[in-house]
């Protein structure tokens, strides 16, 4: 069986993550998404903005064996940039890396998680005791803003 590994992102890793997360987008959102959204959604993932994100917020790599499969940010009070290999989803890994980005942000002391949820993950980060605080829209699409406090 292959080995899971969760280790923070450095720019070593641009180049498989944006890969990880523009694959993602364009096979598991675009079930809600059109593709003028997807397109730009994917923009926001190419290697130069990505190369950036790794250097000003905390980006956690989730690896089975040598495989990139999940990944995960935190950004001030944000949940960021949450996305699982569609062949890896449904066995624990999202709540898993939401799980170890919600202990980072408690031992920074950060009282309240927010996020801006896909309409694709709603239902998940809802099952991990996420609340509904209003509907967003942005040029990219409509994105769920969501909350959970941190004991
Ligand atoms: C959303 C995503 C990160 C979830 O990761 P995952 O590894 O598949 O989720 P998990 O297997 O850890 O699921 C955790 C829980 O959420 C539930 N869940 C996950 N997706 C769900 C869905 N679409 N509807 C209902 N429940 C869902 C699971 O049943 C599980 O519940 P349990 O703990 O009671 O068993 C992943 O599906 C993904 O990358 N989606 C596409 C990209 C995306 O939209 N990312 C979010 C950007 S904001």
């Amino acid at each position: 069986m292959k080995s899971l590994k969760i280790r923070q992102a450095t720019v070593a890793d641009v180049v498989p993550l944006s890969g990880l997360i523009r694959r993602t987008i364009r096979v598991s959102n675009s079930k809600d998404y059109d593709q003028k959204s997807i397109d730009m959604l994917c923009a926001i993932f190419e290697s130069e903005p990505v190369a950036g994100r790794i250097e000003n917020e905390l980006i956690l790599l989730c690896f089975m064996g040598t495989e990139l499969v999940g990944t995960v940010g935190l950004r001030d009070n944000y949940l960021r940039s949450m996305f699982v290999d569609r062949g890896y989803q449904g066995r624990g890994l999202g709540k898993m890396l939401v799980s170890k980005i919600e202990e980072e942000a408690r031992q920074r002391a950060i009282p309240e998680m927010m996020l801006h949820s896909s309409l694709t993950a709603r239902e998940f980060y809802l099952a991990l005791g996420y609340e509904f605080v209003e509907l967003q829209t942005y040029p990219e699409g409509p994105f769920v803003l969501m909350r959970k406090p941190l004991e």
